[in-house]
């Protein structure tokens, strides 16, 4: 006979005339899927019995053989033996069933001033502080990572584009710190998400609060729920406590910017290692062949990270609507917050890590080197560079600098660019006479400002691409990841 106890029509039970269909209950669970949440659960169980038996709610006994239980069902679930069961609903009523298995009463005073309303609240919020954390550490690595790149090449120059079109040279390492000051946003985005996520609903149990003398101060000391001075952090309304996803959904937002910058880091990679830029390589295992065309190697995990952010942008559209209707308090709704969080937080987590390497390369342990990052082809970019008159605006400040009002100098200078374009050549390239034709202020000194190198050194003012303030920036960058 099964033991009649931990099957769900009989959980709450004797009002239920029916059992559920297959088909309702298959739609009614979350274990397939909220049973990763099985350590916050345990966490959040263990912390509410110790307060419970602290208070006299339930004895020390009791407290003992739950602790003894969760035990072994941590070690049945790390091992794999433990029995996910559908007809049981969600990851709660598993691990709950299956305490009182093994322990009987003890198991069955743990839900004692509790409700799965809060409970959840608080596992989804534990694992997520969890998993905020690991992608702190991975946006810091690919900071890192991107310095790395950086430093190098501060002085290598590629042409800067607006529209595409080629702007004014910059360098290599400016283009790439660009990317560095995204993703220390996304880390400043993510910490403040933390903080109210981090935050203890348990104690408001099902919706109203609870008569039991809950010490709910002791619990979040218990789970870490504290802010920078180590003062507990609680949901102060009950109503609110079990029904707000906010946390979720601005966990979700700042995640699908992230991505955004990834996805534009990624169009940039595709663009500069296809065969007409030719900037730079990626290596090989971040590409693959085509199964017709033997020449090619395709940016496969750029163009994929490309497209992955369409779905986490979709996650936070489905979180986001999710609440939209949703009266006080709980409601089942909220169980389909899961999946979208969890491959959001997957589907971040992966790219991340891969670009990290991707990008900075691996670490050789022989020579404790970074080896297979971006591979930079400076020739490639300085010749593009030359192409597409990007000195034009250092040529019309020359001008201003020897007397004439800008608009006027940029009038000049648009006739210059017409006369190289119609000889095929860079404005560098046109002899002083011919130059001295459009203004006679013009002098030999213009060549250095015609130059790539004296365009960009010019560009010296704070957050500039000057080689001297990438170099500084870089510093500063190293600094605040240390
Ligand atoms: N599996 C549920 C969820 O994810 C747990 C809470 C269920 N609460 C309830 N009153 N049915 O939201």
């Amino acid at each position: 006979m099964t033991n009649q106890l931990d099957t769900k029509s009989q959980a709450w039970s004797a009002l239920f005339s029916e059992p559920m269909s297959e088909l309702v209950q298959r739609y009614t669970a979350s274990v397939f899927f909220d049973q990763r949440l099985w350590q916050a659960d345990i966490e959040g169980s263990l912390a509410h019995a110790a307060m419970l038996a602290a208070q006299g709610i339930i004895s020390q006994a009791d407290l003992a053989d739950i602790r003894h239980g969760m035990a072994q069902i941590r070690q049945e679930i790390e091992s794999g033996a433990f029995e996910w069961r559908l007809d049981l609903e969600d990851v709660h009523l598993n691990i709950e069933a299956r305490l009182t298995r093994l322990v009987g009463d003890a198991g069955k005073r743990l839900h004692t001033g509790r409700s799965r309303n809060d409970q959840v609240a608080t596992d989804v919020r534990l694992w997520l502080r969890g998993e905020i954390d690991t992608l702190l550490a991975l946006l810091a690595d690919l900071q890192r990572a991107l310095l790395d790149v950086a430093e190098p090449n501060a002085a290598v120059i590629l042409p800067g584009f607006t529209h595409l079109q080629v702007a004014q040279p910059v360098s290599f390492g400016h283009h790439l710190l660009a990317y560095v000051e995204m993703f220390s946003r996304d880390a400043e985005r993510l910490a403040d998400v933390r903080r109210r996520t981090n935050r203890l609903p348990l104690g408001s149990a099902a919706l109203a609060g609870t008569s039991y003398p809950l010490d709910r101060e002791q619990v979040a000391l218990t789970l870490g729920m504290v802010d920078d001075q180590g003062r507990p952090q609680l949901c102060r309304n009950s109503l609110d406590a079990v029904s707000d996803r906010d946390f979720a959904i601005e966990f979700t937002a700042a995640a699908s910017l992230c991505m955004v910058h990834i996805s534009r880091l990624s169009e940039e990679l595709i663009l500069w290692m296809s065969q007409n830029f030719g900037f730079i390589r990626i290596a090989d295992r971040f590409t693959t062949g085509s199964s017709i065309m033997p020449q090619k190697k395709n940016p496969d995990v750029p163009e994929l990270a490309r497209g992955k952010t369409g779905r986490v942008v979709g996650h936070l559209m489905g979180l986001i609507t999710l609440m939209k209707g949703q009266p006080l308090a709980y409601n089942k709704d909220n169980q389909e917050d899961k999946e979208p969080l969890f491959d959001t937080v997957d589907t971040l987590k992966d790219t991340l890590r891969i670009f990290c390497e991707m990008v900075g390369g691996q670490l050789n342990p022989a020579t404790g080197a970074k080896e297979g990052g971006i591979t930079v082809n400076a020739q490639a970019m300085e010749d593009a560079a030359k192409k597409g008159y990007a000195t034009a605006t250092d040529l019309a400040d020359y001008l201003v600098k020897k007397g004439l009002p800008f608009r006027d100098a940029h009038e000049t200078v648009a006739h210059a660019v017409k006369a190289a374009t119609s000889h095929n050549c860079d404005l560098s390239e046109l002899p002083l006479a011919v130059l001295q034709g459009f203004h006679p202020a013009i002098d030999n000194d213009v060549y250095h400002c015609l130059s790539l190198r004296g365009s960009l050194e010019a560009r010296n003012t704070l957050g500039g691409t000057a080689p001297a303030q990438v170099k500084a920036q870089i510093v500063r960058h190293r600094a605040r990841l240390a």
